[in-house]
């Protein structure tokens, strides 16, 4: 271990205490104190879960990247482990920026972003570092592994080229790097190697048009039920109707990739999560199989109520979902937790108002199953108090549900175009379908899935506590509201 790592290792020990846990969650990721982005490295190695991500132990806003390091058997309870990474080599100087993971003879490598800005230039090159128990990792003497070298030609920024996702594919590895073109549009490189260290360039995979945004971070390429799936985070990506409405997006490619050229040919496109708080999300496959992905839920340039508070931590990691393809579309099933649900009937008519007062608990899961046959308007008011509530809303004629925290909790802004704290997701349910809105609420977050697929993920900072939920419609609503704690 580097003496960087140590440091930070130290500091960690010395301070955690001093956290404020008030909205600290209670079954999502967080790093222990400090600052927490992107997940990085997200693989299943040894028996267990390993999630590293992009950390700044020392305060609770974004500095020179760490890799924080977490392990966890069921996705849903995390041991944290001494930090991974520090930007301690000339090459990363100035951050070990976003990467993955790959085992490969038993022992776990890291390939990750040397990050390097001086006086005003930048460099991004990407870096390997190894380890034989998954805890302590040791840099390649010769990093960088991909530089200016495999560049040459292409028209593509040393200065903008981060974020490595590698893989194998028959017996040969794989990486993909995020890029963008002189003009300013976002661009996947594919490179090969034998051997984990000698890289050479074989293809650009993928470039977006400007609908696409400026550039392109954390890709991400897997086979799923017989499709391919590229997903990425697009910077600056256009609002189109109802969908990416955050300065930062995530978008998912369905399609197939031609290997002998090295080229994805796109079928279908569409936002990963029609929320707030949720960008650079990373998938990994289980020991089933199973596609599992998460994502930071954060978003950058927001209000960060923890940090200015001074709670010494601000982010955490969504809830892992797994995944699969469906009619060109990604489907998001958060993985098990336990639940010992209890359900009530919904009946609600004309202007009453139905109220379940005590239902919604600091980490609780919810399911309303609404027959939306006889209405037109559906409002769902959630941690409801006298002034205030997380609003959701659904138009039945043009199928929008709409999420709104406007004026909830402490304030939250962002740079972006109004509106700035209300979210839309479009849906297209048959004639006969049933409205099935399922919730994961923890402290300081809601994760909404939709007709079991569908999802908007949103944090919020609670001023005055309320468990009540209530439901008014403009018609006839009947169903049920199954609820549970989440230990
Ligand atoms: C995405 C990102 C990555 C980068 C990392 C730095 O959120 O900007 O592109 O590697 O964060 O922390």
């Amino acid at each position: 271990m580097t003496q960087k790592v140590d440091l930070a290792n130290q500091f960690i020990a010395e301070n955690v205490k001093k956290v404020n846990p008030i909205y600290r969650h209670h079954y999502h990721l967080m790093a222990p104190i400090g600052w927490i982005n992107d997940p990085n490295g997200f693989i299943y190695y040894q028996g267990a879960y390993h999630l590293f991500y992009q950390y700044y132990p020392y305060e609770s806003k974004w500095g020179p990247m760490h890799w924080g390091h977490a392990k966890s058997e069921d996705l849903v309870h995390w041991e944290h482990l001494p930090v991974a990474l520090a930007p301690d080599e000339a090459y990363d100087a100035n951050g070990c920026y976003s990467g993955s993971a790959i085992a490969h003879e038993d022992k776990l490598y890291l390939i990750y972003t040397g990050h390097v800005e001086q006086d005003g230039v930048r460099r991004e090159v990407q870096c390997l570092a190894m380890s034989e128990d998954g805890n302590h990792f040791e840099k390649y003497r010769h990093n960088p592994i991909i530089s200016e070298v495999q560049l040459e030609g292409l028209d593509a920024d040393i200065a903008d080229f981060r974020d490595p996702k590698i893989f194998e594919r028959e017996g040969q590895f794989y990486c993909i790097v995020a890029s963008k073109t002189s003009e300013d549009l976002g661009q996947i490189l594919l490179f090969k190697s034998n051997d984990l260290k000698k890289w050479t360039f074989f293809s650009t995979l993928l470039t977006g048009e400007a609908k696409h945004g400026t550039m392109w971070e954390c890709p991400d390429l897997f086979h799923l039920d017989g499709k391919d799936v590229l997903i990425l985070s697009p910077i600056a990506m256009p609002i189109d109707g109802f969908a990416y409405e955050n300065l930062n997006s995530t978008l998912a490619f369905i399609g197939e990739v031609d290997w002998t050229k090295g080229h994805f040919k796109v079928e279908n496109e569409h936002e990963i999560d029609g929320g707030l708080d949720f960008y650079a999300p990373q998938t990994c496959q289980g020991p089933n199989g199973k596609r599992i992905m998460v994502a930071w839920m954060q978003m950058w340039q927001r209000t960060l109520p923890t940090d200015d508070k001074g709670h010494l931590w601000a982010g955490a990691m969504t809830l892992p979902r797994e995944l699969s393809v469906d009619k060109l579309r990604l489907v998001q099933k958060p993985v098990p937790v336990k639940l010992q649900p209890k359900t009530q009937r919904i009946t609600v008519s004309g202007d009453k108002t139905v109220l379940f007062k005590d239902l919604m608990t600091d980490s609780c899961y919810l399911k309303f199953e609404l027959d939306i046959s006889k209405t037109s308007q559906v409002l769902i008011a959630l941690l409801k108090s006298e002034k205030s509530a997380l609003k959701l809303s659904f138009d039945v004629d043009t199928q929008i549900l709409t999420f709104d925290r406007t004026d909830f909790g402490l304030p939250l802004v962002g740079q972006e175009q109004s509106p700035l704290n209300r979210r839309h997701i479009k849906l297209s349910l048959a004639d006969s379908e049933w409205l099935i809105i399922e919730i994961y609420k923890d402290t300081s977050s809601i994760e909404i899935f939709l007709n079991g697929g569908v999802a908007l993920t949103a944090t919020f900072y609670e001023i005055e506590k309320s468990q009540a939920i209530s439901i008014c419609t403009d018609g006839e609503l009947n169903g049920t509201l199954t609820y549970s704690d989440i230990k």
